[in-house]
């Protein structure tokens, strides 16, 4: 199958995550025998740098033209004093805007390997295995008006709803639901907020479609205790966006580290955009010390929803599994007689896994 693929890479160890992401999926192409092409393009700090705006006009071009597009990550302090319109988390968000890309999927799965990798107790991690669907292109992110206003004395930001925007991330998390085990919660505010309660009508509409899945409501704040007490009481959630940002850093713990976790940014046709959840963590940046494996698995996500490529993402994820069972980890990840190595080295570990690997097992 021939592809064409562009990498956005961003700031700080975007660029690195996005190099393990691209050697991934050359050796899926060459494993496999197909055609991926690539394509850079800038978005972020980087772009802000060359070309004075987050989200070039090429860079959109390029997205609208590929079948997949994967995001390393945006931002950092240097861009930090630019006004709101001006910083590089401005081009990703204009870029899952434009594309519509309105549900982010975010898997979390506690790893075997890695249960005590998590400060949560191992029985507590043991056997999580959820599905947060966060809506992506409405809430307080894009509600007008935001501003500052008063002569700067009054600040306003907005949080908005079509109940069409509502009705589709619903139905998108209905339908993962229902391949899944079948149970889903609705996380929202509705003691507080009128979007909230929109947001509870709409999910008890639509559960009479799904009639195999069964559905609670939780309040987010319950949601945030919960998540990290009994997890294994969720199986997909579906929230809106900040409420999903929040809770997706936040289960990020019961795999061990943020540098874990994928995504899928995703619209009712097979584009996507595939992105760490992590940011460009500035700390680590350049030190070739961050976890590439959010990357990775993020990879497989893009062969599975975007390309159809079943046994490929299961193979992308095995390597995955089998490098850490052999131990090998980044310094984010504690794992008792690890062999702690660098970014650059576990990503290549993972790749020689995949090329090498018996599918027949
Ligand atoms: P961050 O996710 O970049 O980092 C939080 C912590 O997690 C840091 O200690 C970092 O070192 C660690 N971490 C993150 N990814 C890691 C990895 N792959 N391996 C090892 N450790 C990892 O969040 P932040 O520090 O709050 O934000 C930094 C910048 O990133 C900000 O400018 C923010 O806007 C941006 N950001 C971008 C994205 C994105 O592009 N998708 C996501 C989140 C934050
Ligand atoms: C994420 C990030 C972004 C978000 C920022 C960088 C705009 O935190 O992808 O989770 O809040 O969506
Ligand atoms: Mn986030």
């Amino acid at each position: 199958m021939k592809k064409h693929i562009v990498l956005l890479p961003g700031d700080g160890i975007g660029p690195e995550v996005t190099q393990a992401a691209k050697k991934m999926l050359e050796a899926v192409a060459e494993r496999y025998q197909h055609t991926f092409t690539f394509e850079s393009q800038e978005i972020g700090g980087s772009a802000i740098d060359s070309q004075g705006t987050p989200l070039p006009e090429d860079t959109i071009e390029a997205c609208k033209k590929a079948d997949a597009i994967f995001l390393g990550a945006v931002g950092g302090p240097k861009w930090d004093h630019l006004p709101g319109h001006m910083r590089p988390e401005k081009g990703l968000l204009g870029i899952r805007k434009q594309m519509e890309l309105f549900a982010n999927l975010r898997p979390v799965k506690a790893f075997q390997q890695l249960l005590h990798a998590s400060p949560l107790k191992p029985e507590v991690v043991a056997g999580s295995d959820l599905l947060i669907v966060r809506e992506l292109t409405g809430g307080l992110y894009f509600g007008e008006p935001s501003e500052r206003k008063n002569n700067g004395t009054q600040v306003v930001d907005t949080l908005a709803y079509q109940k069409h925007e509502i009705e589709r991330i619903v139905e998108k998390a209905f339908e993962s639901a229902r391949v899944r085990r079948k149970h889903l919660t609705s996380v929202d505010k509705a003691n507080v907020l009128e979007s909230s309660r929109m947001w509870r009508e709409i999910v008890e509409e639509k559960k009479h479609d799904y009639p195999e899945v069964t559905v609670e409501h939780m309040l987010v704040d319950a949601a945030a205790m919960k998540l990290v007490t009994n997890p294994t009481a969720f199986d997909v959630i579906v929230t809106e966006n900040m409420f999903g940002d929040i809770l997706s850093d936040e289960a990020s713990v019961l795999t061990g580290s943020l540098g874990m976790l994928p995504s899928a940014s995703i619209r009712t046709d097979g584009v996507g955009l595939y992105e760490p959840v992590h940011g460009s963590a500035p700390d680590i940046a350049g030190q070739d010390k961050a976890n590439p494996l959010a990357a990775i698995l993020s990879v497989a996500m893009m062969l599975k929803h975007s390309f159809q490529m079943e046994e490929e993402a299961e193979q992308v994820e095995k390597a995955v599994a089998d490098v850490l069972a052999e131990r090998f980890h980044t310094s984010d990840l504690s794992i008792s007689n690890g062999v702690k190595v660098s970014g650059s080295v576990l990503a290549k570990k993972v790749v020689e896994q995949l090329s090498t690997s018996d599918t027949t097992e």
